[in-house]
């Protein structure tokens, strides 16, 4: 705690000395990801996971009814807004984990998309199944593979911009629940697959072909995490707008219930 509170003032002096604008002062990654997992976990279900779902309040475009800064924002958060459904947080959240929200929705509205779902989510399926051969790696619902991870919610826990950059830049961010592993049992086999699970002793994972394998980590060669992801770019396969129509299917795809 004191560590990181030390570190935060000196870097503000380290600004301060710098004159740098407030939009050049944009967080380490690590505090915008936690605050990414804070935002889900406790504001998307009501504010929606681009923070544009309450009506008048764009949070993720920096745009508010109430307040006027940051600082009050911060305020909102801990406080929430009387007489209505925004709920206090004083409980749930600690200062520094407001503050990791904060350098999210910072982070949003630093990168946030300029137009709005311009394509058509009809045309997007169609690509999805054809043109894009995405099944071949995903699942939506009962249809599709394994292998990738199941997009059936995509919808509801990404926003437009980080699934079209997953399009264009399968390899910029992967998370760690989607990384692939390889292994290499003593025998010399090679298993790459999707991890699952693992423990201290054991390891589970789901091949390519949709095989579900348990093994003893003593009896591997060789265990390690793929860095550079299967999926293919799309850059040069689709153009802009059937890129634009594929990211409206996927926003559209926000689960079973909403179907
Ligand atoms: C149960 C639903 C609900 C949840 C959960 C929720 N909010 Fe809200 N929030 C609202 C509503 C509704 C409003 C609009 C209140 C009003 O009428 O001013 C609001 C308003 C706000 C405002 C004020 C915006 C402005 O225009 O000034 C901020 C900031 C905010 N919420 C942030 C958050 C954050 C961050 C979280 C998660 C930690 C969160 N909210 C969780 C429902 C919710
Ligand atoms: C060769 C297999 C393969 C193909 C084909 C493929 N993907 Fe992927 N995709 C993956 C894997 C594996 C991941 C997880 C690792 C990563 O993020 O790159 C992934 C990740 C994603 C993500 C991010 C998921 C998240 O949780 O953020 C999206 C969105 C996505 N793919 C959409 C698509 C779409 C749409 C298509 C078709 C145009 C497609 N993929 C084609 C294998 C594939």
């Amino acid at each position: 705690m004191r560590a990181v509170k030390l570190c935060t003032s000196v870097l503000a002096g380290f600004l301060a000395v710098n004159a740098l604008s407030a939009r050049q002062q944009t967080a380490p990654p690590s505090e915008v990801d936690e605050g990414r997992e804070l935002f889900i976990g406790n504001c998307a279900v009501c504010h929606g996971p681009d923070g544009d779902s309450v009506p008048g309040v764009d949070l993720g475009h920096g745009k508010f009814k109430r307040a006027s800064s940051y600082d009050n924002v911060i305020e909102i958060i801990r406080d929430g807004v009387p007489r209505t459904a925004m709920p206090a947080f004083s409980k749930e959240l600690s200062e520094l984990e407001m503050r990791a929200i904060i350098a999210y929705l910072r982070f949003m509205a630093a990168t946030a998309y300029s137009t709005s779902a311009p394509g058509d989510p009809v045309r997007g399926k169609a690509i999805f199944e054809s043109k894009g051969a995405c099944l071949n790696c995903h699942r939506v619902k009962d249809k599709g593979s394994r292998l990738g991870p199941d997009l059936t919610e995509i919808g509801a826990v990404r926003r437009m911009i980080e699934l079209e950059r997953s399009l264009l830049e399968p390899n910029a961010e992967i998370l760690l629940q989607n990384r692939l592993v390889r292994l290499v049992t003593r025998d010399g086999v090679t298993i790459t697959g999707r991890l699952l699970n693992q423990d201290t002793f054991t390891v589970q994972l789901i091949d390519s072909r949709e095989r579900l394998h348990s093994l003893q980590k003593s009896s591997l060669n060789e265990y390690a995490f793929i860095d550079k992801s299967p999926m293919p770019t799309y850059r040069d396969k689709l153009n802009p707008p059937e890129l634009a129509d594929l990211v409206s299917y996927l926003v559209s795809l926000k689960g079973i219930v909403s179907q």
